[in-house]
């Protein structure tokens, strides 16, 4: 393509010699970009009392102008909430899902991934291993070549990424929204993602993105690659609601942003027992009680010092109908 904005933009991000200038990256901090964000008011005592341990009471959320729809919220989550959500993906969520591993027929001794890093002492063995995930999707499992979901490709949803995405979309005033499939990717600090829009779902609705571990530039631009995106710098437990016309905008990530400080560990000196904590139903109190142990952390810790994850989560029909019409389907076949 002759006028590839998005491309030139990427390189000059992706670079590492000479360094792209950061700060040309907006940050979703109201106070320094109040040209291009407009502060959102919601009310967040919609949400159950129940997160109350894994989401803040108070929000940030903005909308970013340049880009309609494109929705910010500055990291809702407690430390806790960011710790559980990132041992889920480490540990849980690429188990019994499909994985990048199976695809490069990287082949495992140990019952999970997650295990058998545990297991490996030779530092540049481990590298290998850690840097090694990339992928797993979740719900009804996306096919990377037919960009279709398949309802033969299909597992149960996790309860409380459903439940959290939710509640969230609830905040936001989405009606019945429906989470059904996700997304988890894996980013070794030199890891890209390269320009793409989100099509192969039947509807339109939403879709939201956390940040969690290392810090990202991220780039959004429009409905072609001739539009030169705009650079968001996303830090640990940001979420980026896509809706209207930013859904089907192009993006990337050119570059993955080695931080300092730990914002997941910040509740550390001040340990609650999770016993006497307030948690949702659907989450798993194992879970809880390994994020909250700083021994049991500590391989957690290590890996989202040195890498981001990103779930990104959407709904794949347009409504409930469509989805008993699948399942009634499924039935009739079995
Ligand atoms: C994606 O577009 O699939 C991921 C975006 C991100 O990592 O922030």
């Amino acid at each position: 393509m002759e006028n590839d904005k998005f491309k030139e933009s990427f390189k000059y991000f992706k670079s590492r010699n000479p360094p792209p200038d950061l700060s040309l990256a907006i940050d979703i901090d109201g106070e320094k970009h109040q040209n291009v964000l407009c502060r959102l008011t919601v009310n967040t005592s919609l949400l159950s009392p129940s997160l109350s341990s894994i989401l803040k009471s108070e929000w940030d959320v903005f909308q970013f102008q340049p880009c309609p729809g494109l929705i910010l919220i500055r990291n809702p989550f407690t430390p806790l909430g960011q710790r559980y959500f990132m041992a889920r993906c480490l540990q849980n969520y690429p188990i019994k899902n499909p994985t990048n591993l199976q695809t490069k027929n990287i082949s495992l001794e140990k019952s999970s991934w997650w295990e058998e890093l545990q297991e490996i002492k030779d530092p540049v063995a481990h590298k290998k291993l850690r840097e090694d995930l990339r992928w797993t999707t979740l719900g009804y499992h996306h096919d990377w070549e037919t960009k279709v979901y398949d309802e033969k490709m299909r597992n149960e949803f996790p309860a409380d990424l459903e439940f959290l995405v939710k509640e969230i979309a609830k905040v936001m005033k989405f009606k019945e929204y429906q989470p059904e499939a996700a997304i988890v990717n894996y980013y070794p600090l030199n890891a890209t993602l390269a320009g793409h829009v989100d099509y192969s779902e039947k509807c339109n609705e939403p879709l939201f993105s956390i940040s969690l571990g290392q810090s990202a530039c991220f780039l959004i631009g429009g409905e072609t690659k001739d539009i030169k995106p705009h650079p968001l710098l996303l830090q640990s437990g940001d979420i980026c609601i896509f809706t209207e016309q930013s859904r089907f905008a192009y993006h990337a990530v050119p570059k993955i942003i080695k931080i300092e400080e730990k914002v997941w560990n910040e509740d550390k000196n001040n340990e609650t027992q999770s016993n006497s904590m307030n948690l949702p139903e659907y989450f798993d109190t194992k879970t809880v009680e390994i994020v909250q142990n700083s021994e049991q952390w500590k391989a957690f810790d290590d890996y989202v010092s040195l890498c981001r994850i990103n779930i990104n989560v959407r709904q794949v029909f347009k409504d409930v109908d469509d989805q008993n019409f699948v399942n009634e389907n499924k039935k009739m076949k079995t």
